[in-house]
C-alpha cells in the first residue's frame, strides 16, 4: 500500500513509519524535518508545514496514498485543512487521538460511547502553549474535523491511552527507569493499582492491520485494565536497571498522604494519578478487532535497552517537570518513615 503520515518523526508516527517500511509498504512521511530522527531510507519525506495550506497543496500532488494516518494533529482548524486538502488523493483515513477526549476520565470508566469533552472542529487556538484542560477539547474538537471530511465510512479514529516504550518523549518511563539506576531509596506509591498503558509497538500493529484491512471506526486502545499494576511497573524497572552498587529499595507511601503533602499527581510520580479510575479504560472493542498487548515487563525492558544502548528521545521543554526533585524525595521519605516508626 502507499501510505501517507502526517508527523512521523518524534514517537507514535516513528514506530509506526518503521513498522510499515517493515511490512512492505510505500511510505511518505510529512513534517517539518525538525527532528534529527533516522528514518528507514525507503521513506519519502515531504518536509513541510501542516500549518501552512500550500504546503498541504503541494504535498497534496504527491498523491494519491491508500492511506493517511494523521498523528501529529491537535489544533481542530488544522486538522481539518489537512483532511480537506489531502482527502481527494487518500482512500482512507486515520485520525491518532486521545483518552483525554472523555469528559469523565480519570474520574470513571470509560468506553468508547462515554461522553466527551465540548469540540469546535474550526478551533485555532491563539497559542500553542501545552495546557492539559484544552488538549482534551481540542482532540475533540480535531476527531469533529476528520468526521465533517471523511463522514465514518472511511474514517480511523484511535483513542490510546497512555502510551509508552522506546522514543516516548514525555519522559515517564524513561523517568522510573533513571530513577531506580540512581538507586537508594525510591518514594513509590500505589503498588496495586491497575495499569493499562500501551506499548507503542502494539498500537502501531493495531493501527496498521486496521489501515491494511481498510478499518473504520472509533477504537480505545490499551492493555485489559487488569492485566498489570503500577507496582508491577515500578519493581521492574528496579529489577532491569541492575544497579548493585546502590539497588534501589521501593518505599511505599500511601497515596492519601501524598497528596495530602502536596506531591504532584502524574509529573512528580511519573503515572501515578489519585484518582477513582485513571486506568479503566475499556478496550472490549479493539481486543475483538485483534488488538494484542504484549506484557508491560517487555515494554520496561526494551525501553531500558532502548536507553542502554544510548538511545535519545526528541526533547520537548513542555514535559520537563517530569519526576520528583531528589532533595524533596528524600525528605519526603523521612517524613514518612519517622511517621510510621520506621527508622
Ligand atoms: N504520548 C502519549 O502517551 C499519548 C497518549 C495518547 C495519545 N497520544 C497522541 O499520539 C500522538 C503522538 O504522536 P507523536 O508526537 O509521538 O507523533 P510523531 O508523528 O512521531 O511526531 C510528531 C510529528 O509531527 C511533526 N510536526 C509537528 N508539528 C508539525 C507541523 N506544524 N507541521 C508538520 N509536521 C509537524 C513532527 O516533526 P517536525 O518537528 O520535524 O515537524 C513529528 O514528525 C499525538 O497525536 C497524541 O495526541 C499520545
Amino acid at each position: 500500500m502507499r501510505i501517507l503520515v502526517l508527523g512521523g518523526s518524534w514517537f507514535v508516527g516513528r514506530v509506526v513509519v518503521e513498522d510499515a517500511v517493515g511490512r512492505g509498504h510505500e511510505v511518505t512521511v510529512f513534517n517539518r524535518g525538525r527532528s534529527p530522527a533516522v528514518l528507514p531510507e525507503q521513506v519519502h519525506r515531504v518536509t513541510g508545514d501542516r500549518d501552512r495550506a500550500e504546503d498541504l497543496r503541494s504535498l497534496a500532488r504527491q498523491g494519491p496514498w491508500d492511506a493517511a494516518i494523521d498523528v501529529s494533529g491537535s489544533v481542530p482548524a488544522a486538522v481539518l485543512r489537512a483532511a480537506e486538502l489531502v482527502a481527494p488523493v487518500v482512500d482512507h483515513y486515520s485520525f491518532m487521538s486521545t483518552i483525554s477526549v472523555y469528559r469523565d476520565w480519570p474520574h470513571a470508566p470509560v468506553d468508547e460511547d462515554s461522553p466527551l469533552w465540548d469540540g469546535d472542529p474550526t478551533c485555532d487556538p491563539l497559542t500553542r502553549q501545552w495546557d492539559p484542560d484544552a488538549y482534551g477539547p481540542l482532540k475533540v474538537g480535531c476527531e469533529m474535523a476528520c468526521q465533517r471530511v471523511f463522514g465514518n465510512d472511511g474514517l480511523l479514529i484511535l483513542r490510546p491511552h497512555v502510551i509508552l516504550g522506546p522514543h516516548e518523549y514525555v519522559g515517564r518511563l524513561r523517568w522510573w527507569l533513571k530513577r531506580m539506576h540512581r538507586g537508594g531509596q525510591v518514594l513509590t506509591p500505589a503498588p496495586d493499582r491497575g495499569i493499562q498503558p500501551v506499548d507503542v509497538r502494539d498500537l502501531s500493529n493495531f493501527v496498521l492491520n486496521q489501515v491494511e484491512n481498510g478499518g473504520v471506526g472509533i477504537y480505545n486502545v490499551a492493555p485489559d485494565s487488569g492485566s498489570a499494576s503500577y507496582g508491577d511497573m515500578l519493581r521492574a524497572c528496579a529489577d532491569v536497571v541492575r544497579s548493585p552498587q546502590r539497588p534501589a529499595t521501593l518505599v511505599w507511601v500511601d497515596e492519601d498522604w501524598l497528596v495530602s503533602r502536596g506531591v504532584t499527581q502524574w509529573t512528580e510520580l511519573p503515572l501515578w494519578r489519585n484518582a477513582a479510575a485513571p486506568w479503566s479504560m475499556k478496550t472490549d472493542r479493539a481486543q475483538e478487532a485483534g488488538l494484542r498487548c504484549r506484557p508491560l515487563t517487555q515494554t520496561v525492558d526494551d525501553t531500558w535497552a532502548w536507553l542502554e544502548r544510548g538511545g535519545r528521545a526528541v526533547s520537548h521543554e513542555r514535559f520537563s517537570e517530569h519526576g520528583i526533585d531528589p532533595a524533596r524525595e528524600q525528605s519526603l521519605i523521612t517524613q514518612w518513615l519517622a511517621e510510621h516508626r520506621q527508622v
